[in-house]
């Protein structure tokens, strides 16, 4: 694909991302409404739908014949189309609602499947992470890159836990344990989109997760990739986002971060509720 198209999907992209950040500002601590969307602590709130909306508008405004995977309305258009803008109106709902302020949009492009264009936008600090494939990633338009940390025992890693934890031995608490002790830490920021928007600024030195819908990572793995990051799945195979499952890093402790992750095991002690 030639740059010019990239650059207007990125640029629209912005103008949706900070248009629904501008919405989480005007509820940020005004919330009249919080529901649990089925699983528990799966919340929805006022500010994810009018988010959503917004976003939306700015995006089928310019591009009418775009698909759309957005997390509250669903999916609009054709699923196979050549463009699916794949939307996190609110990623951290859970910090949002708490007035933990670690939260943001997130705003993808699959291009024929390929994660192609970025954005992601954590309004509460007015940090607006962007990138689009062979054009590089920026944080607040200044270029960004992933960290330069080649150990795992030197790293800093983030994860997270899907809603069905409770139901799952699948949930990652094992590797959440194992990781823990081979690192400096392993943090669980609650936005797996900010997530990956810190791998891809290098405060973080890598991510894994399962559980994840495609408008969770879309946005995020472009940003790795053109930071100079790497992502696959968990064993170092091409990443795919129907899976849920992401491994994404700064690249030097890619190969250490999945070998370890393979050889996570259970945790005696857990019972399914
Ligand atoms: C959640 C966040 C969280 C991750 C969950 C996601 P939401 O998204 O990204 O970090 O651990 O799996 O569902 O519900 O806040 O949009
Ligand atoms: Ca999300
Ligand atoms: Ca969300």
């Amino acid at each position: 694909m030639n740059i010019e198209p990239l650059q207007l999907f990125l640029d629209i992209a912005t103008e949706a991302a900070l248009a629904g950040g501008a919405v989480l500002q005007s509820y940020w601590g005004k919330l009249e409404s919080i529901q649990e969307k089925g699983r528990p602590g799966d919340l929805l709130t006022e500010a994810d739908r009018a988010s959503e909306a917004q976003v939306l508008a700015v995006i089928q405004r310019h591009f009418p014949n775009h698909a759309i995977l957005a997390e509250e309305s669903g999916q609009l258009g054709d699923q196979a189309a050549e463009y699916l803008w794949a939307i996190d109106p609110l990623d951290g709902t859970t910090n949002y609602a708490h007035q933990y302020p670690f939260y943001g949009v997130s705003i993808g492009l699959l291009i024929r499947g390929v994660p192609s264009v970025g954005v992601v936008f954590a309004p509460f600090h007015q940090e607006l992470f962007r990138a689009a494939k062979g054009l590089g990633a920026t944080r607040n338009r200044q270029p960004m890159h992933v960290s330069q940390t080649a150990a795992l025992a030197q790293s800093l890693l983030v994860t997270g836990f899907a809603y069905d934890r409770r139901e799952t031995a699948d949930n990652n608490y094992a590797e959440f344990c194992h990781l823990t002790h081979l690192t400096q830490g392993v943090r669980r920021g609650g936005s797996a989109a900010i997530d990956l928007a810190y791998v891809a600024c290098g405060r973080l030195d890598g991510f894994w997760e399962r559980g994840l819908s495609p408008w969770d990572m879309a946005a995020g793995v472009v940003l790795v990739e053109e930071a100079g990051g790497q992502v696959t799945a968990y064993d170092g195979g091409p990443f795919q986002i129907q899976t849920g499952r992401i491994l994404a890093t700064n690249g030097r402790i890619h190969a250490a971060l999945s070998q370890e992750l393979l050889q996570v095991k259970p945790l005696p002690e857990f019972q399914p509720q």
